[in-house]
Parts: C-alpha cells; sequence; structure tokens
C-alpha cells in the first residue's frame, strides 16, 4: 500500500475497498450494480464487455486485465480505485481507445471504439474525450495558455474564441495569473490543472481523468473534484476518475475497486446528490 493510505484507519477484517468507503462521509444505500448488462454497452457512456489486456515479456504472457466489464452510466462521476499495479492506467487507457485491448469490446457513447478505424477513432476522441494523463503530458515549449489553446485548434476554436475560451478554463482551476508561464515555472498541481483545463477544453461529453488530484493540496483537489461533479450534474458530462484519495470518495456516485485485474467491487453510492 502506499504512503498515501498510511493515515487510514486500520480496522483488521476490512478490505482495503472497504477502508476506502469507511473513509468516505456518505455511503448509504450502497448496492452491486450488474456489470454484465450487455444492453448497457448501447445505452451507457462508458462500457467494456470481457476486456482482458496481456503484456508479453519473452516467452511470459503478463495478464493485467482479466475479463473486465464496467459501466458508466451518462451523467455519472465513477470512481476507479485499487492498489498500485493493479491495472487501473491500463484499463481507463483502454476505455478512453489510447490503448488497444488483448480482446473485449469498448462503447463510448453507444459506438463501440474497439471497432473504428484509427482514423475514426482519433476523430472521436477528439469530439468527445477529455483526457486528464496521470503524468500531465504538457507541452514543455507552450505556456499555460497555449497549451490549452492547441487543444482547442485541433476541435476547431481558433483565434481570439480559442485565447478567451483558454483564459476561462484557466479561470475555472484558479490559474489566470499563470496562463504566460510555461511548465517548467509551474509547481506539480499547477501543471496538473492546466491539465485538466486542457481536457476541459471544447466541452467533452465524457472526461477521464488518471489521478487529477494527486499533485493538489487538499483545497485545489476540493476545487478541481467539484468542477468535475458541476460538469457532470448540470452539464451532462460523464466522468471516470482513477484515485487513491479516499476524500473523493463522498463526490462520487459509483466506485469500482480493481485488484490484480480483476474488479472485486462496484457500488453504487446513490445518495451522494440528495
Ligand atoms: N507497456 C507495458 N508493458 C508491460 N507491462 C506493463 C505495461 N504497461 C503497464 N504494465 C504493467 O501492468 C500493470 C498495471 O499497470 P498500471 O499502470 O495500469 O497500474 P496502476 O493501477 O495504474 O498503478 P498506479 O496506481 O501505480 O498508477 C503493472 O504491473 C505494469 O508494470
Ligand atoms: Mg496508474
Amino acid at each position: 500500500m502506499s504512503p498515501k493510505h498510511s493515515s487510514l484507519p486500520k480496522v483488521a477484517p476490512m478490505t482495503t475497498f472497504n477502508m476506502y468507503m469507511a473513509a468516505a462521509t456518505q455511503t448509504k444505500n450502497l448496492h452491486l450494480s450488474n456489470p454484465r448488462d450487455v444492453a448497457s454497452l448501447r445505452t451507457a457512456a462508458i462500457a467494456s464487455c470481457g476486456v482482458t489486456m496481456a503484456y508479453q515479456n519473452g516467452q511470459q504472457s503478463y495478464q493485467v486485465l482479466k475479463d473486465i466489464d464496467l459501466t458508466v452510466q451518462k451523467g455519472d462521476v465513477q470512481l476507479l480505485m485499487g492498489p498500485s499495479g493493479s491495472g487501473k492506467t491500463t484499463l481507463l487507457s483502454i476505455l478512453a481507445g489510447l490503448l488497444t485491448p488483448t480482446s473485449g469490446r469498448v462503447c463510448l457513447l453507444g459506438q463501440e471504439i474497439t471497432k473504428m478505424s484509427r482514423h475514426q477513432l482519433a476523430k472521436f476522441r477528439l469530439q468527445n474525450i477529455g483526457f486528464i494523463f496521470q503524468g500531465f503530458n504538457l507541452f514543455p515549449a507552450l505556456t499555460a495558455a497555449e497549451n490549452i489553446e492547441v487543444a482547442l485548434n485541433m476541435k476547431g476554436i481558433k483565434g481570439k474564441a480559442a485565447k478567451h475560451e483558454a483564459q476561462v478554463l484557466l479561470e475555472q482551476v484558479g490559474l489566470a495569473p499563470q496562463a504566460k508561464l510555461h511548465p517548467r515555472d509551474l509547481s506539480g498541481g499547477q501543471k496538473q490543472r492546466v491539465a485538466i483545463a486542457r481536457a476541459l477544453s471544447g466541452n467533452p461529453r465524457i472526461v477521464m481523468a488518471d489521478e487529477p488530484t494527486a499533485a493538489l493540496d487538499s483545497h485545489s483537489g476540493h476545487t478541481v473534484i467539484e468542477l468535475l461533479r458541476r460538469l457532470a450534474k448540470e452539464g451532462g458530462c460523464t466522468v471516470l476518475m482513477v484515485t487513491h484519495d479516499p476524500r473523493i470518495v463522498s463526490s462520487a456516485d459509483r466506485v469500482v475497486y480493481l485488484e490484480d485485474g480483476s474488479i472485486q467491487e462496484n457500488k453504487q453510492l446513490s445518495d451522494n446528490f440528495l
């Protein structure tokens, strides 16, 4: 377990997942989902069926993901949690169409991305998905604002409109004063917020985020989660987020817990928004 978890209460018979859940403030009416619901491949915002991922290491095959069935309903904020190395980033990358699974199907917004050509997939991703990478992936030669403007340009928003939109997005993540700074002059948390603003550019219908609050202090982390939750609840966006942070659980609709490449728990937190 990473040092981030060391402050969690040590209650002997609890699973790691239950420790996360116990740390959440509102965990009423828990009930299991039905991950084998094949119809959900068409109706859910994000759905996978029988996804596996194996890496070849010489003669040996290493199974990173095993038969993953997962659905995320439109407008939900869903968390993907689990220990380091359990396959969270691999799964998120497959669900976003950044990695091709060894087997299985992935549908986003009712369209099967695992059947798309590279060109179709690139276009679909640009139009519909905002992705926040674990390592930020900012262009070092561009300022914070320019990093966002480039993403907007690729989505067809150019010139003054792109500059204005970049400024609005930076304000939303509390970084307006740093608009003209390059990544090397930003702190880790500030870089993460630029990456978040860039992912939100062009109003994607799905946002996938790999530990978006890992480099943030608790206040900035809360601001970012509130922003993502508002996007989901008011903007109809769907958010799937990898996190180790138990404080985020109270802002989610559902939590999926991955261990050793398999889904161990899949629970709805239905009262969070009442
Ligand atoms: N390209 C690759 N080739 C071989 N093995 C890989 C590759 N990418 C990932 N893995 C392995 O797959 C497993 C899952 O990795 P992944 O990055 O998905 O874990 P994670 O749950 O995101 O971990 P963390 O919480 O530390 O970010 C790890 O054992 C990793 O070494
Ligand atoms: Mg990871």
